[in-house]
Formats: structure tokens, C-alpha cells, sequence
């Protein structure tokens, strides 16, 4: 989670408006090309196809930060596309190829590759290699936040909430598009590589290593991570609640320290999630620890990230709960950011309580007695007009006040079967707040719209519960 949003907000607003009036001036798009029709970032991702599957490949060279990429996506398009676009704002893209054959392509606006193939792309499955090669750049958020690929002192790491997988993945960029990721990243010997999912290959040469991860339940493209460098790696295991065996492999940063407290309470942290939303989602855990100058961590799927000094518990605790709530259960549009950052810090307070820490109740209270002129009431959680908005205060802390006042309208039975019940109905989908309205007025039996337009619509402050 950020270190300050309250503070980025601040710095960034300027920088968001500057956005909101490039995005109001851009053409209308050719109808192949029409963005996916997410409320926040009008101008990401594309109706016109879905994607099944990222194949990366990846040449990469740690000192000069240069690679050489072909990204292999496999997608189904939903109608006959005379030309459609991906998502992208990385280097040079050398040659691009629908279903094999060359196809032309051009940039256009800040992060568009217009693709237009040779013959149109019939309904169905179809293929699209693209490939790039040069020094992919970092993205600067609304909030004046560092993503996309940025580099740390010994290689780099992809991180892509809100849109910075674009950096270096030509891709739908939306989070309504999730997809199986494929890695094959090539690197010289000494060097590790992380990403997500499982570890299905390292096949060595004399001079250099092919990492192979594969992550095969479906993943947003801001979950994406490629870590880089020279790093410890931890290999262990845990079972999960349904008597999975979940490998767990972790990369720290030497130079960092070692992150062995966090390594270590990952285990119960994913047990007590379990107990929480139902058994773990995935095939494989872990996290990341690397000297990435950026003040947040970030839940990227199955392997956390950490800025050093970020795998607190807390922050831990937070991560993990995104593997459910975000990750196997994932927004359709940005402004339902509260569905992942709420129930994450939610959990946070849950997990607190169980450790000595203050009851959810006394968390609700201490923020509830804060001015109705406190930044926390304003704009409402789901009501945000900037991106510099996403990671504020109102997602995280009135998000979780949500959680609470529904627990106490519904109370605790009801309650936690509607944490259970979201995860198991919406695991590997996309989801909408209307989606938890309908889910917990069905489980409880109440009519409760007006409790959710109080507490995520109605600007200023909330009147109880
Ligand atoms: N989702 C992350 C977390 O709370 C925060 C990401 C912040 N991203 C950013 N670009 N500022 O766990
Ligand atoms: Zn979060």
C-alpha cells in the first residue's frame, strides 16, 4: 500500500488535469480501435478483441536496462477488425505479425500501436507478435507515482497499477481483460528473474539463463511483474485449505536485507486470508524485494512486490489479501478501486484484531470522529473524477468503513459468509459494486442499496450505519 496518498494527491492534481484535458482532445477512434470503455481511463484497452494469452519472450540486458522483446498474444476477436490497437508506450517496435503474416503498424496519441493486418481479422481466435526492442521507460501516475518498468540498482522491475504494464506489454490494457501470462526471459548468467505464477523451466547456456514462469489463472494486466537482478531466491511450500501443495518461491535483494520475518509469517498470513475468503487462489505464493525507488508495494499476482523496508506485516497481510480481493476477483472498471483496496484493508484490521491489536469497531470509530471536513469523506470512494484519487484515502479507509457498516447491518454470520461467498461466485472474473450489492442483499435477506450509496456515492461524510 502507498506510504502517503494523501500527500501524492496533493503534489499531483496538477499533473491530472493536464491528463484529463489530453484525454477529452483525443479523436474518435476508428471503430476497430475503440477503447475498452473503462469510466476513469477512457482512452485504455480495446472492445474490439479479448485476450487469452501473453506469451512474452525477453532478451535482457541488466547493465544497459536494453532488451529485446516478442510478445506473442493470443486473443479472440469479438467481430471482423480491419485494424484494431494495443496498448503501448514502450521502444521501438521492429515488425509486427497477425496470425503470421506481416501487418502494419504506427503509433499514435501517448500510448497507442495501431495494428492494421494485412487482411481483416475474421470473429475468433487470432494471433498478434510484436516485437520491440530498446530501454522501456517508467510511467509517471496522476499522483505523481513511478510504475512501468523502472530500474533499480542492478537490473529492473515491471509494475503496473493503474496502466504501466504498457510499458513494455503491448496489451488490453484494462483490468475487464484478464489472461494467462507466459514468461521466457533470457538474462546473463548470475542474474535471477521473477515473475508470476509457477517456475516451469530454467535452462541454462554458457553465458546466459532462460527463466520460464507460467501463471495460468487469469491475470489482470496491472498484476504483471518482471523482476530483475541479483537476488536470493527461497524455495519452500505450504498447504493450502483445501490440501494444495503451494509452492512458495521468494526473491530478496541482498543488498536489502533478506526479508526473512515476512518469508516467514507468509505461510500463517495466507492461512488466516484462507479462514477469511476460502482457499488460496492460486497454484503458487511468494514475494519481491527489490531497491525499486517507488513508496508503494504492490499485489502483483501470486508474488507481492516490496520496496525494502515495506514487507511490514500489516503491509503483508494487505498483499495477500489482494490474491482474493482484486486478483482472483477483479475490477471491471477503475473506479471500483474500493472492491480490492476496501476489503484489503479491511483484512488488515481483521488480522490486527487477532494479534492483540484495536477491534475493526475501534478503527471504525477513530475515523468516524474526524471532521466532516476531512479529506477522508471527500470525494467518495467509488465519485473520484482524477486518477490521482485511486489510491487515496476514501478507497482505502472509507472503503473499509463499508465493509464495516455492512457487517454490522448484516452481522457477522452474514457478514463472512458474503466475503466467502464473493470470492467462490467471481473467482478468475471481472466484477462491479452493483455485483456485491446484489451478493449481500441476497445473503442477508435486506434491502441494502442505500447503505452502499451512502457510504461509496454520497459525497461527504456518511451518515453511520
Ligand atoms: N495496490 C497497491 C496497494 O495498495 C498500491 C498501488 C499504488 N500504485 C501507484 N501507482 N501509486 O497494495
Ligand atoms: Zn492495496
Amino acid at each position: 500500500m502507498p506510504t502517503s496518498p494523501r500527500r501524492r494527491a496533493r503534489l499531483a492534481s496538477s499533473l491530472a488535469l493536464a491528463l484529463g484535458t489530453a484525454v477529452a482532445l483525443l479523436p474518435a477512434a476508428p471503430a476497430g480501435a475503440r477503447p475498452a470503455g473503462d469510466t476513469l481511463f477512457t482512452d485504455q484497452g480495446n472492445s474490439g478483441y479479448q485476450v487469452r494469452v501473453y506469451d512474452v519472450t525477453m532478451d535482457y540486458q541488466p547493465l544497459t536496462n536494453r532488451a529485446t522483446a516478442r510478445v506473442l498474444v493470443r486473443a479472440r476477436a469479438a467481430r471482423t477488425l480491419d485494424s484494431f490497437h494495443l496498448d503501448f508506450s514502450g521502444p521501438r517496435v521492429t515488425e509486427v505479425l497477425v496470425d503470421g503474416v506481416a501487418a502494419r503498424h504506427r503509433r499514435t496519441g501517448a500510448h497507442e500501436l495501431v495494428v492494421t493486418p494485412a487482411e481483416p481479422v475474421r470473429r475468433g481466435r487470432f494471433t498478434v507478435a510484436v516485437s520491440w526492442r530498446g530501454e522501456p521507460p517508467e510511467h509517471t501516475d496522476a499522483d505523481g507515482s513511478t510504475e512501468g518498468w523502472v530500474r533499480t540498482s542492478d537490473g529492473a522491475v515491471a509494475l503496473g497499477e493503474p496502466v504501466g504494464a504498457m510499458t513494455w506489454l503491448p496489451s488490453n490494457n484494462t483490468p475487464g481483460d484478464k489472461a494467462r501470462f507466459r514468461y521466457a526471459i533470457t538474462v546473463p548468467t548470475g542474474y535471477e528473474v521473477a515473475a508470476n505464477g509457477d517456475l516451469v523451466g530454467r535452462d541454462e547456456s554458457a553465458t546466459s539463463t532462460t527463466w520460464r514462469w507460467d501463471a495460468r489463472d487469469p491475470m489482470a494486466t496491472y498484476l504483471a511483474m518482471v523482476a530483475i537482478g541479483q537476488f536470493d531466491v527461497h524455495e519452500s511450500t505450504t498447504t493450502s485449505l483445501d490440501g494444495r501443495t503451494i509452492p512458495i518461491w521468494s526473491f530478496t535483494d541482498p543488498t536489502t536485507g533478506s526479508a526473512a520475518e515476512a518469508r516467514a509469517a507468509l505461510p500463517e498470513i495466507i492461512a488466516f486470508n484462507e479462514r477469511l475468503f476460502g482457499p488460496y487462489p492460486f497454484t503458487s505464493a511468494g514475494l519481491v524485494v527489490d531497491d525499486a525507488r517507488v513508496g508503494y508495494a504492490l499485489e502483483t499476482q501470486t508474488r507481492a512486490f516490496y520496496p525494502p523496508g515495506a514487507a511490514t506485516t500489516s503491509t503483508v497481510v494487505h498483499e495477500v489479501a489482494h490474491q482474493w480481493v482484486g486478483n482472483a476477483v477483479t475490477l471491471t472498471d477503475w473506479h471500483d478501486i474500493w472492491l480490492a483496496e476496501g476489503f484489503a484493508v479491511y483484512a488488515e484490521w481483521l488480522y490486527a484484531a487477532e494479534h492483540g491489536g484495536p477491534r475493526p469497531g475501534q478503527r471504525f470509530d477513530a475515523l468516524y470522529a474526524r471532521p466532516a471536513s476531512d479529506d477522508l469523506w471527500s470525494p467518495a470512494p467509488t465519485r473520484f473524477t482524477d486518477s490521482a484519487d485511486l489510491f487515496g484515502e476514501p478507497v482505502y479507509l472509507r472503503g473499509a468503513m463499508t465493509l464495516h457498516a455492512l457487517r454490522q447491518r448484516v452481522g457477522d454470520d452474514d457478514f463472512f459468509a458474503i466475503l466467502r461467498a464473493w470470492v467462490r461466485r467471481h473467482d478468475d472474473a471481472n466484477v462491479r459494486t452493483r455485483d456485491l450489492v446484489r451478493l449481500s442483499e441476497r445473503v442477508s435477506g435486506e434491502e441494502l442499496s442505500g447503505l452502499f450509496r451512502e457510504w461509496l456515492v454520497r459525497d461527504g461524510k456518511p451518515r453511520g450505519y
